[in-house]
């Protein structure tokens, strides 16, 4: 018999804890093993009364002295969720944790305490909710060099692009549908403005090439700047727009963002709907992988969790020593890519000639003129600098003032 400690009984602390009271008498029937929930750990016990009252606490070093061989922290936040799990393991605790904010900020270290104490910190949940690519990119494919990264990684942003291009509604109108539906937060701006969803790419990064990404380096820019005609343009051309996360591996640099973009509306990422996830490996040798399921949710996060205990139970394994390898961040994908410009002028009408005259690569096709204003056009085959330098001179010129642009992946 092996016990376990939760730290929370949240959405994830109230389905770990009761896929392992499920899954008991399979446990003990498959592998003759039983899990013992020793202690839940929460705030108010009299918000918990479902539980019984001797396991409740509220008292974390009497978890620290008991003999738990299993911490789950299922809290949330920096503190003290750090302190906690750093003297868990400091105390030899095997920890499981479903917190990204804290292994994008401290994982490497905790994973350093982890290996210096003989036991190990497992993160599954942490990203892609219920989608175990953590121990498939640890594991299974820890042979392969890994060159890109594709991934939609925050099911709320997911859930409200999904209800703006369905449904015809703003993003205000999707954000409120999205917060009713317990899809999204009522402080959402984590996941709106791509936070959430850049410190989950960091840790795919960091885990899968071992260079180290830190939150800083990725390029994030959120859906909060999307309107009615960003969303129709791509409806009239067959495309969708996701909040995508990538990470390209160049010969000398990473390259990360976290922004808008646009994809075929039948194509891998295009059929990623709501608040499902998806994360597409580009892995040289092997080719692409890509993995899809519930980002979030009590029962997908519980089971990622449930994943990560058994891998502690029956693997018998230690923690490995990987420190991270620094490297050089580069801003702009190189190469030459396709993309969608929105440029708009707010005193006088948009002068085409005089626009064009400064996109002298790539393909152009007008998308969209109906308003003088504002022009959608899509241009194949134009790197990400020069499309940045040209639209910086029709500013300095004063022939727009605004602009937007958004990649065509796929
Ligand atoms: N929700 C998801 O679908 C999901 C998916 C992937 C990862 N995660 C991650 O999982 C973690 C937990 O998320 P959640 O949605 O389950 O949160 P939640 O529903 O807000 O639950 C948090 C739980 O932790 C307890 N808690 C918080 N601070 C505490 C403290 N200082 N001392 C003792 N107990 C404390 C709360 O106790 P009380 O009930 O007494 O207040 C509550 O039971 C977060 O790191 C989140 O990012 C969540």
């Amino acid at each position: 018999m092996k016990s376990v400690a939760i730290l929370g009984h949240g959405t994830v602390g109230s389905g770990v804890y009761e896929i392992i009271e499920q899954n008991n008498k399979y446990m003990l029937k498959t592998y003759d093993e039983f899990i013992n929930v020793s202690h839940i750990l929460v705030r108010n016990p009299e918000n918990h009364k479902d539980i019984k009252s001797s396991l409740l606490t509220t008292d974390f070093d009497a978890i620290l002295s008991s003999d738990c061989d299993i911490v789950i922290e299922a809290m949330g936040g920096i503190h003290p969720a750090y302190d906690y799990i750093r003297r868990s393991l400091e105390h030899r605790k095997h920890v499981i944790t479903a917190n990204k904010d804290l292994i994008a900020e401290h994982g490497s270290e905790l994973l350093e305490i982890a290996y210096n104490y003989n036991v190990t910190l497992n993160y599954e949940a942490a990203v892609g909710g219920g989608i175990p690519v953590i121990k498939t990119i640890r594991e299974s494919l820890s042979a392969h060099r890994l060159n890109s990264i594709t991934g939609i990684l925050n099911g709320t942003t997911n859930y409200i692009l999904s209800k703006m291009h369905e449904e015809n509604i703003s993003y205000d109108e999707a954000l409120k549908g999205a917060q009713e539906a317990g899809f999204a937060e009522m402080d959402p701006s984590a996941d709106v403005l791509g936070f959430d969803a850049a410190r989950k790419l960091s840790i795919l990064t960091q885990l899968s090439t071992g260079k180290q990404l830190k939150v800083k380096d990725v390029l994030i820019e959120g859906i909060t700047n999307l309107d009615d005609k960003d969303i129709s343009t791509a409806r009239k051309l067959g495309y969708k727009i996701k909040l995508i996360s990538k990470l390209i591996r160049y010969e000398h640099c990473l390259h990360a963002f976290v922004k808008p973009a646009y994809v075929r509306s039948t194509s891998q990422l295009g059929l990623i709907n709501n608040e499902y996830n998806t994360v597409v490996l580009d892995l040289g040798q092997i080719g692409q992988m890509t993995f899809s399921g519930k980002g979030a949710g009590k029962f997908p996060t519980g089971s990622a969790i449930y994943g990560d205990i058994l891998d502690i139970l029956l693997n018998d394994k230690h923690q490995t020593k990987k420190p991270l390898v620094p490297t050089k961040i580069c801003h702009y994908a190189q190469g030459y890519n396709d993309w969608l410009v929105r440029l708009y002028s707010l005193n006088h009408p948009i002068d085409l000639e005089k626009v064009f005259k400064f996109f002298n690569q790539g393909n152009v096709q007008i998308e969209d003129f109906t308003d003088p204003h504002d022009l959608a056009f899509t241009i194949q085959g134009m790197s990400e600098t020069n499309l940045i330098d040209s639209i910086k001179k029709l500013q300095n010129l004063n022939i727009i003032s605004v602009s937007k642009y958004f990649m065509i992946l796929e």
